[in-house]
């Protein structure tokens, strides 16, 4: 170290340069006492949507299993590698698919870009969808989170959504079969189905008004949404007084044998308490609980670190492994046999090659209906805060029956049906 009134010479200058560095941009070092971990929370721009304490119910891995934050990092990672490729992507019908293949042949990581993207969306897709089932099996939407469970239901939409129009953009078989067959399952609905999906589409048929709105609502209108309902919900998070957790216990008075029982008598039924200057041992205050959080800073943010950490190795290995596929330009005279849905929605269509009303229409529009409306209609406060509690039993039941339904009709849809629909096996 030198001292102000030295010159310091470039040796000690370059010899202190990662220290002052480091100092320019954190002006403090690590906390090492409770208030600096709480000056911490509040002085860092990103640390500050925390709160300085946290329940330790909270960090348990076992509760939220980290889904949540698992979202939120796909959703940052899809954003990110969404711009970079928006740099090589024109969403014109001419050069659409050529992109795609310059993507592949000739742009440095082009390939791994692309993969990261697609298997992140589809990753968002099933974690939004987990994280959804652990908090109604945790039920966490009951009171005071109702309103964040309906965002939660938004948001759930929209990345549905989202997903669905990033399903055009390659220009291929696959892409345009995809959302031709999603686009008419919308319009199956009664009355405005078909002002519906020419709305979306821009047209009769899948061309280039439709490339170019599902573009625009890609890369702009829905992550904005997103973004906009995502903080909302992680507002109320915290107005919501934290995340769900069971009642905490009172602390059981200490005990000191030498000391004599704490002065509290009954009165008609009421616990009362004495004047406690006249107490001379322990005595239990009122409401006394005992101080189960911790500070965010590190518990908390070392969590995150870990899940973010995590989601992006997870997803970087399944980029190298898998690629995102790319089938031939599209052919509007070749459908191929059969066309289906992106995932997601093969559930849908597999209910559509009953009734194409019901499967389009009817039981989607109950199925979110019911989910809009669960935290209204299930009052009770019994077991929140913890995984399959016993007093929902019923809750629960339905729920699981529901989501398995859907996901046995997507694993038909995608891996049993053959040409014209027809049943298949996989093997
Ligand atoms: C883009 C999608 C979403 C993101 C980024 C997101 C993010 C988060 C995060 C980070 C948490 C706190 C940690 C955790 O519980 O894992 C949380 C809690 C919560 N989320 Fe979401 N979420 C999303 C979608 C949903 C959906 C689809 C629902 C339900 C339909 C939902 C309902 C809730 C509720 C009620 C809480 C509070 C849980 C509690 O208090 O235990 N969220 N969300």
């Amino acid at each position: 170290m030198t001292s102000d009134t030295d010159t310091p010479s470039l040796w000690s200058a370059l010899r202190e340069m990662p220290t002052n560095v480091w100092r320019s941009i954190f002006r403090n070092p690590l906390p090492s006492s409770d208030l600096g971990r709480a000056q911490t929370s509040f002085s860092n721009f990103f640390l500050h949507l925390h709160p300085a304490k946290v329940h330790q119910h909270t960090l348990r891995p076992g509760y939220t299993l980290g889904l949540g934050l698992m979202s939120l990092f796909l959703f940052i990672l899809l954003a990110v590698t969404g711009v970079l490729l928006m740099f090589y992507y024109v969403p014109s019908t001419a050069q659409a698919y050529d992109r795609m293949l310059d993507l592949r042949g000739s742009v440095a990581f082009g390939t791994f870009l692309r993969n990261m993207h697609r298997w992140a969306a589809h990753g968002m897709v099933a974690v939004v969808f987990l994280h959804m089932c652990r908090v109604f099996l945790t039920g966490a939407y009951k009171a005071p989170r109702e309103f964040n469970w309906v965002l939660g239901v938004v948001l759930f939409l929209l990345t549905l959504f989202s997903s669905f129009t990033g399903y055009l953009l390659p220009w291929d078989q696959l892409a345009f079969w995809a959302i031709t067959v999603g686009t008419a399952i919308a319009g199956y609905a009664p009355v405005v189905g078909q002002q519906v999906r020419f709305l979306l589409l821009g047209d009769y048929t899948v061309g280039q008004e439709a490339l170019l709105r599902f573009y625009v609502l890609h890369v702009a209108v829905l992550p904005l949404a997103l973004t906009g309902v995502v903080v909302i919900h992680f507002w109320r998070i915290r107005k919501d007084g934290g995340l769900s957790r069971p009642d905490d216990q009172p602390a059981a008075p200490a005990t000191d044998p030498a000391m004599p029982v704490p002065l509290t008598a009954s009165v008609g039924g009421q616990r009362t308490f004495g004047l406690m200057g006249f107490v001379r041992g322990p005595f239990t205050k009122v409401g006394n609980v005992p101080d189960n959080t911790r500070w965010s800073w590190p518990d908390l943010f070392i969590a995150e670190l870990f899940v973010f950490v995590v989601t992006l190795a997870a997803l970087m290995v399944v980029s190298l492994l898998f690629g995102a596929p790319l089938e031939e330009p599209v052919n509007v005279l070749h459908p191929p046999n059969p066309a289906k849905a992106p995932w997601y929605f093969l559930g849908l269509q597999e209910l559509v090659s009953y009734s194409a009303f019901w499967g389009g229409v009817g039981i989607p529009t109950v199925e979110v209906l019911l989910l809009l409306l669960v935290p209204y209609i299930d009052r009770g406060k019994q077991g929140v805060g913890r995984w399959f509690a016993k007093e929902r039993l019923l809750a629960n039941t339905l729920f699981l029956t529901l989501a398995f339904l859907n996901v046995v009709l997507i694993v038909i849809g995608t891996f049993f049906r053959g040409p014209n629909w027809a049943f298949v096996s996989p093997w």
